[in-house]
């Protein structure tokens, strides 16, 4: 069988590249080794991650804030086998959708691990496909500790932390991550005693100086523990979990029941056989150009395995714009508009350059904050920790960055995104009209107090 477009990996990235190429009128097909389509986003990772966030939400938002609005909430309990079997429905929802699209657009889902047999074929269970184009989308693996390899029982990786058969009573976390904070955050709403161990001197690297800042204070008031600046030297077993000897500013050592290893992700390349046909690695990851083409020109690569923020939104973009160029269109993403979201609450949502990168790059920049207990909406939901800040550069003050702790950061941040997308200063968020009460009025007051012409700070 010869197709236009082979591609394998159905995750955010594959999935949505093989769809876009069959919608182009490329004939199609998509080569997954799970039996269930979506890759890690759909069946191990944002999606069960969210759901589970979603529900302890509720959980801590009963225990902990319900009272505040007059509802005396009695007796309540959780059934930790519920909230699982509901999160493993909205992934079976989400999954069986994947499927249900390759048929509406008519790609061929071929179940099976493929291995490239020359440039232009690939051997699945014995049987043969050759293809004119290849899109490589088989996404990352997490990164596993030498002396403590994942047993996704005791020693648990984001997937294995994401279908514990119970709630532990002690969690120690390695790395303050994006995995660290969000799967800590569900596990201490529960009532787990979470202890992060994390490297660096701060939490969620990457993100604005001011977010990481503030979330670190955020979360250790809601209970969890962190120990910065520190790595985790020697896991000895003990009564069914480990005592952990922790090395760095204060060493000291831990009991735990599970330990969750969040130290990052690597492209994940295995068994395909890119060697054997002399496809160009860097550091594992593939290298491509701006047209996501690898050192094969008819061989593309997207998502996790090429440069770049491991996000599924980012891996959907390069999707459609690769089946884009396959098709002869000119398919490009607009790296400064992709954002990025960290799931706890208050919600960290950001996009564009951080306030030390702007700097870096001798950007001319004015700066403007807001304080959600400034904002009304977010008074009337009992809802004020966090902020945002804007960043505006050169002479317009075009929006180079948002930044965002707070309620609703995710929805928020697709603000900023359009800004940057259609190039908008300071000035027009500030002069756009918001409905009244929004948390969204806290951006359009953070862009008029860069200006000095917000009314209401
Ligand atoms: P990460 O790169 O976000 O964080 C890993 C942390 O571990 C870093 O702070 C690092 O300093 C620390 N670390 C590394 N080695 C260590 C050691 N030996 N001891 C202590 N600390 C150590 O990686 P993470 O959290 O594993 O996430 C992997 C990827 O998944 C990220 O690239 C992220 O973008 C993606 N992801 C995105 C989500 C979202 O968009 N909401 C949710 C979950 C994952």
């Amino acid at each position: 069988m010869k197709y236009d477009v082979i591609v394998i990996g159905s995750g955010p990235g594959g999935y949505v590249a093989a769809n876009r190429a069959a919608q182009l009128g490329l004939k199609t097909a998509c080569i997954e080794k799970e039996k269930s389509l979506g890759g890690t986003c759909l069946n191990v990772g944002c999606i069960p991650s969210k759901a589970l966030l979603q529900s302890t939400e509720h959980y801590a938002w009963l225990q902990k804030e319900s009272k505040n609005h007059g509802i005396e909430c009695a007796d309540v309990k959780v059934d930790f086998t519920k909230m699982m079997q509901r999160k493993s429905e909205v992934v079976k929802g989400l999954t069986d959708g994947v499927a249900g699209l390759f048929k509406k657009y008519s790609v061929d889902r071929i179940d099976g691990t493929a291995k490239f047999t020359s440039k232009n074929s690939v051997d699945v269970n014995g049987q043969t496909l050759e293809a004119a184009n290849f899109i490589i989308a088989t996404g990352s693996e997490p990164i596993a500790l030498p002396f403590l390899p994942f047993d996704e029982k005791t020693v648990v990786s984001s997937t294995g932390a994401l279908a514990l058969p119970k709630i532990p009573k002690k969690m120690a976390v390695i790395g303050g991550g994006v995995i660290g904070v969000e799967i800590a955050s569900v596990y201490s709403r529960l009532g787990t005693e979470i202890t992060i161990i994390e490297m660096l001197d701060f939490i969620c690297a990457g993100m604005d100086e001011s977010l990481s800042k503030s979330l670190l204070q955020i979360l250790k008031k809601q209970g969890l523990t962190f120990h910065l600046g520190t790595k985790l030297a020697k896991a000895e077993k003990k009564n069914g979990g480990f005592v952990l000897t922790l090395e760095g500013k204060e060493p000291s050592s831990l009991e735990t029941e599970v330990v969750l290893v969040a130290i990052g992700r690597r492209p994940y390349t295995k068994g395909l056989g890119l060697e054997e046909i002399g496809l160009k690695l860097n550091k594992g990851f593939i290298e491509v150009n701006g047209n996501f083409q690898s050192s094969i020109p008819h061989i593309y690569a997207i998502g996790d395995l090429i440069e770049g923020p491991m996000l599924a939104h980012k891996a959907s973009e390069e999707g459609v714009a690769a089946a884009e160029i396959i098709a002869g269109k000119q398919g490009q993403v607009n790296y400064m508009a992709i954002p990025n979201v960290i799931y706890t609450h208050p919600e960290v949502a950001s996009i564009g350059l951080t306030e030390k990168e702007a700097k870096e790059k001798n950007l001319d920049i004015i700066i403007g904050n807001c304080a959600f207990r400034a904002n009304p909406r977010a008074r009337c939901a009992g809802d004020t920790d966090g902020f945002v800040k804007v960043i505006g550069a050169g002479l317009k003050k075009h929006l180079v960055g948002m930044h965002i702790i707070g309620p609703h950061a995710s929805e928020l941040i697709s603000e900023g995104m359009m800004a940057i997308e259609k190039r908008a200063n300071l000035q027009e968020i500030a002069q756009s009209p918001n409905a009244h009460p929004t948390f969204s009025e806290a951006i359009k007051e953070a862009c008029g107090q860069a200006l000095g012409i917000s009314v209401n700070l």
